[in-house]
């Protein structure tokens, strides 16, 4: 039971694919259900190279096939103090993970994104950046994103 919003960031490397499109998906599922006075959503990057930029190409066009907004979005870094901002820290990948615990957010408040997807555990979310399999990367994140989604609604039951 929550009197406020639940806070989720999503994390990747540059903040240009896959995390800005996890943005995007899990904010279109939320406003599909209503939630979007219940829940909050953004991104980061844990590198800085790409700072100020729309999402990649490539995450652009498969979000416009899939007409899900992205409006406003702009690559950011990770801040200092995201561990205690957020309910949930979803990375992507485990360097990631190893960034993130770097940066000084402990272990045990990071999840994989895979984590919400229960016979993928422990799966990475390969890098579209390297592999353009933009397809397989929005897959995995409309899967990770229902059951983010799942996951807090029972942890956060709606207040009577
Ligand atoms: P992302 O992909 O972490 O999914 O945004 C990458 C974007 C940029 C770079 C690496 C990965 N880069 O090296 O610039």
């Amino acid at each position: 039971m929550t009197d406020r919003t639940v806070k989720v960031l999503f994390v990747c490397l540059g903040n240009i694919c896959r995390s800005p499109m996890a943005e995007a998906v899990f904010r279109e599922r939320i406003n599909s259900d209503g939630l979007e006075n219940r829940v909050e959503v953004t991104s980061c990057g844990t590198g800085d190279w790409h700072v100020g930029s729309p999402p990649h190409e490539g995450t652009r066009r498969i979000l416009d096939e899939k007409r899900i907004s992205y409006k406003g979005q702009r690559a950011k870094q990770l801040k200092a103090n995201e561990n205690t901002a957020y309910d949930y820290i979803v990375a992507m990948d485990r360097q990631n993970v190893a960034d993130l615990v770097d940066a000084g957010v402990p272990q045990e408040r990071i999840n994989l994104l895979s984590d919400f997807i229960s016979d993928k555990r422990g799966l990475e979310v390969p890098d579209p950046y390297y592999h353009n399999n933009f397809e397989e990367v929005y897959d995995l994140i409309s899967e990770g994103s229902e059951g983010l989604l799942q996951d807090i609604l029972a942890r956060y039951p709606e207040r009577e």
